[in-house]
């Protein structure tokens, strides 16, 4: 029998591929989850093993619901929560349940790529929104607004992926009066938002759920195991109530009653939060060997140092294409993901993103000098 490895981080022998956004599997807590585990599946109550209410586990929305109230700093309500299967599983629903082929949707510019392929996959008319170092320019949105009108504007307010960056609380009460009067929804991918390292990012486009116009996504996917498949959404009743009227849900159930069963006492019992915290410590020491490694061996790259999340994004002089790059990296045992990835528009050519939490600090060093390698040879800087 030919057996599958498991896991489907897949890089070839002796590369080191700083463009994977993945947890190194060395931080995802076995321990935690066999203890929650084992007491869910030896206690008398098996009703978990039923299909579950539409809207996911009450016992596990209630101890996610304290947990987020206490993360976040204001009250979340164990009615506002509906349990996914994770937030590009989210993200899919939301395009079933509040577009249809063809409808207009708004995303940053540069954005997560591959919620770029599940848009592509609802076959929606993307229109990318320009960004500065402080995210959306809620002027820009505006000055779009005039002229599109979108079913949702879907960001990522906090330590963005590509860019690191975390829009700033005036810009989020301004696009939340602008999802007023235009009125769409606010997708706030907000997947990063309890890893932050040196810097608190504001609160959560979840303090905005009483507007009605604001979806909020949680995932347990990097702040404990992405194999878990497990996330939720935080919104209005209202909003809920569309996606658990469902035929999906109708027939199915809510998602996940058994996992949600086990994550309930992981959540419960105070185990989230410390792996959060050893989280935090050992990422933010990796920032710092990123950081380091690439002032002292890539000087032409231009970056803001991250404080939360899992990227560095790198700007290099515009006659470089890193993807021209990125088809010679295997010659050097290196790879990335290149910024045309993350453009709606053709553009972020010169623009690299590198993710600082899957390899530990001897080979992010090894693999930024492997960057410099190829970054000498390239055409593009002997040429210049
Ligand atoms: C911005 C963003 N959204 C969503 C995801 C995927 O989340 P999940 O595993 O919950 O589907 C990722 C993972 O890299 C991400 O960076």
């Amino acid at each position: 029998m030919n057996l599958l490895p498991v896991a489907q981080t897949q890089v070839p022998p002796g590369v080191i591929d700083l463009g994977l956004g993945n947890p190194p599997l060395s931080t995802l807590p076995l321990d935690l989850i066999r203890t929650a585990a084992h007491d869910a599946l030896t206690q008398s109550d098996n009703s978990f093993l039923q299909y579950g209410t539409e809207q996911g586990d009450g016992y596990f929305r209630a101890a996610l619901a304290d947990f987020l109230s206490k993360g976040y700093e204001f009250p979340v309500y164990a009615e506002n929560l509906f349990i996914t299967s994770g937030i590009s599983n989210a993200l899919d629903l939301l395009c079933s349940f509040f577009t249809k082929a063809g409808d207009t949707i708004f995303v940053e510019e540069p954005s997560y790529f591959l919620a770029l392929k599940i848009f592509a996959d609802h076959h929606l008319n993307v229109i990318p929104i320009e960004t500065d170092d402080r995210g959306l320019i809620p002027a820009s949105l505006a000055g779009t607004l005039d002229s599109a009108s979108p079913k949702f504007l879907y960001l990522i307010p906090a330590f963005q992926n590509p860019t690191g960056r975390t829009l700033p609380q005036e810009r989020r009460e301004e696009i939340v009066r602008l999802a007023e009067k235009y009125n769409f929804l606010i997708v706030a991918d907000e997947v990063y938002q309890l890893l932050n390292y040196s810097q608190q990012p504001p609160k959560p486009f979840g303090a905005y759920v009483d507007s009605q116009r604001v979806v909020s996504l949680g995932s347990f996917s990097k702040i404990l195991a992405p194999g878990l498949r497990l996330g939720w959404i935080h919104s209005h009743a209202n909003i809920l109530n569309r996606i658990a009227n469902s035929g999906l849900l109708d027939s199915g159930g809510g998602l996940n009653p058994f996992t949600s069963a086990i994550m309930r006492g992981v959540v419960a019992s105070g185990g989230l939060e410390s792996n959060i915290g050893r989280l935090k410590q050992k990422y933010a020491n990796q920032i710092a060997v990123m950081d380091e490694a690439l002032s002292r061996h890539l000087p032409q790259a231009q970056y803001a140092l991250p404080h939360g999340g899992y990227f560095f994004w790198l700007q290099f002089p515009p006659r470089v294409d890193a993807s021209e790059l990125r088809t010679r990296a295997s010659a050097f045992k290196v790879d990335f993901r290149p910024g045309a990835l993350f453009s709606s528009n053709g553009g972020m050519k010169n623009f690299m993103r590198l993710c600082f939490v899957y390899y530990e600090a001897e080979q992010i060093e090894e693999g930024i000098r492997r960057l410099r390698e190829l970054y000498l040879s390239s055409a593009a800087f002997t040429a210049a």
